[in-house]
């Protein structure tokens, strides 16, 4: 005992025992009062809090993002000020589908989220390892997650609701491409690219507006499981991206990225033969080339992983002056939508956690109080300024950082968007300019392989989905589950063989 700490309660009194519980006799039942024991027990039954809705299962780490080129023209963002400045961020990466527990390597579209913890506020940028998106508005979200997660009676992972949600929508088509190319399983989070996904705004110090997209290239290059190498590995390890991320960087090789952006004159929205504001598309490198911007680095392990990844509350609503909104009516319920998960998941202060407080902000000055766990002081120095307006200089809002008036016309309207012959043109050029014949043909068997239990009915709509974006995708498909249902039928008859000579 002499040269340990000594074991306290949660207040601060000695423990006396944390082995043996106090019993009425030797052999006897455990006395009520015996608070330490109670308490401990207590204590485990609230050691969970509830896993995200989405993006469950998650890897994260600390590091830095450092300005290598000037991009002031575009945006006054304190953190973009000049080359050279340094930021430390918070990323975590995810699967979109599985649960907490789910394994590493899956094919899963990629959470790609980043903590710029600027002297302005947090900026969150929180994307994917994909430029575009399943669905275009807001309303199909959480249908298109139902179709992700498990089927209601079976318990199961379901490819047939997921196939008939896709087939339903050709707006899809170009994501659902990506996900089953072999960008669908990415090696680790180091060996993929991010992207914000969305159109966001910059504004500079004139109050210019250019709308933008952000790009995060790996510099340690794409690398990526076939689906036979992933199985193989989920075989030996469910943990694969952890082990290999959290080893990177012990060992100091540092996962690194690019950051780039792509910027359109406001004025040149309309002018597009594509809405730059439709999530499920994207810019053209050719027409808007990528510019450099900086460089993050992750070179940090989290010392506890709970409180720094598994608080970690990410919101598109966290921008500070330099980096606005744009009209992509998903990006506008995102806004909403993440700071209410948190205030579920994680409790009304959760930016007050070690994880999400604006640890670099010059100050931090708001007029919410109290609520449960308020662990901080909330009157910032001046407790008689509790409500606003008020005669004590309490904190008042900033009108300068305003962000220049955003143009809007148009009448208010639930606008059904048919952009059919529009939603197949993106994922034409990639399966027929971007992919090579050997990425295509493990497309067809990728994606063969995800439909393989579906019906016929649903086989058929989505095939001709696909022959819409091209006959040799379809072709190619068709001939892939063919390919699969003969061997089924092989090994079938194998086993009636088998069976047979038994
Ligand atoms: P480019 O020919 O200039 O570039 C092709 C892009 O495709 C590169 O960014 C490359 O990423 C990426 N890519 C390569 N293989 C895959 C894959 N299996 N899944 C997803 N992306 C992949 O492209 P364009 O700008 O002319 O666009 C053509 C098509 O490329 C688009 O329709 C879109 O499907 C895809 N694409 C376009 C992007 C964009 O922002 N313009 C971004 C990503 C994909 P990398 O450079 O890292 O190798
Ligand atoms: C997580 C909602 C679209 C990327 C989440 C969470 C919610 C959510 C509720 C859980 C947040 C938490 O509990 O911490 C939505 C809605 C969408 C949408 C309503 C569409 C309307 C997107 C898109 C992207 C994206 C388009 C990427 C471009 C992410 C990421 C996470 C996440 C990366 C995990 C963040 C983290 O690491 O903690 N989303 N989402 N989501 N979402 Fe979305």
């Amino acid at each position: 005992m002499a040269d340990k700490p000594r074991l306290t309660t949660t207040a601060g009194a000695p423990v006396v025992s944390n082995q043996y519980s106090q019993t009425a006799g030797r052999n006897g039942p455990i006395l009520l009062q015996d608070y330490q024991l109670i308490e401990k027990l207590a204590h485990q039954n609230r050691e969970r809090i509830p896993e995200r809705v989405v993006h469950a299962k998650g890897w994260g780490a600390q590091g830095t993002f450092t300005v290598t080129h000037d991009i002031s023209k575009y945006s006054c963002a304190a953190l973009f000020s000049e080359v050279g400045k340094t930021t430390e961020v918070l990323a975590r990466w995810s699967t979109v589908a599985g649960e907490a527990g789910a394994a590493d390597a899956e094919r899963d579209v990629r959470g790609f989220s980043l903590k710029f913890f600027t002297e302005e506020g947090n900026w969150d940028m929180v994307g994917n390892n994909t430029p575009i998106f399943f669905v275009r508005d807001a309303f199909k979200f959480p249908d298109f997650i139902r179709t992700q997660k498990r089927h209601p009676k079976t318990n199961l992972r379901s490819p047939e609701a997921m196939f008939d949600f896709w087939a339903a929508q050709p707006e899809s088509v170009h994501q659902v491409t990506i996900l089953m190319s072999d960008r669908g399983i990415p090696v680790n989070p180091a060996r993929m690219n991010g992207y914000g996904s969305h159109t966001f705004s910059m504004w500079n110090a004139e109050g210019v507006r250019h709308w933008v997209k952000f790009h995060f290239k790996t510099q340690m290059g794409h690398k990526t499981y076939t689906n036979a190498e992933a199985e193989a590995l989920i075989g030996k390890t469910r943990e694969s991206y952890q082990e290999d991320l959290y080893n990177m960087i012990e060992s100091g090789n540092f996962p690194k990225w690019t950051m780039y952006i792509q910027v359109m004159a406001e004025e040149d929205a309309a002018k597009q033969p594509f809405n730059p504001f439709d999530l499920t598309k994207v810019w053209p490198h050719s027409d808007f080339p990528l510019i450099e911007v900086g460089e993050v680095e992750m070179n940090r392990n989290p010392e506890n992983y709970f409180q720094m990844v598994e608080n970690a509350a990410y919101s598109p609503s966290n921008v500070v002056p330099g980096i606005g909104f744009s009209p992509d009516k998903m990006l506008q319920a995102r806004i909403f939508s993440y700071a209410d998960a948190h205030r579920y998941r994680l409790g009304t202060h959760y930016e007050a956690l070690p994880a999400n407080a604006p640890k670099a902000a010059a100050n931090v000055n708001h007029y919410h109080k109290d609520g449960p766990m308020r662990f901080f002081t909330n009157d910032f120095g001046n407790p008689d300024a509790y409500y606003e307006p008020n005669q004590y200089d309490g904190p008042v809002a900033d009108f300068s950082k305003k962000e220049p008036p955003l143009r809007i016309d148009g009448d208010a309207d639930r606008y059904v968007v048919e952009d059919a012959d529009a939603d197949y043109v993106q994922p034409r050029q990639l399966y027929l300019e971007v992919l090579d014949q050997d990425e295509r043909n493990r497309l067809h068997h990728n994606m063969a392989a995800a439909m393989g239990p579906c019906s016929e009915s649903v086989t058929e709509r989505w095939l001709a989905v696909l022959e819409r974006v091209h006959p040799d995708y379809a072709a190619g498909v068709r001939q892939a589950l063919k390919d699969a249902s003969d061997v089924n039928a092989i090994a079938v008859t194998d086993d009636s063989a088998i069976e047979a000579a038994e």
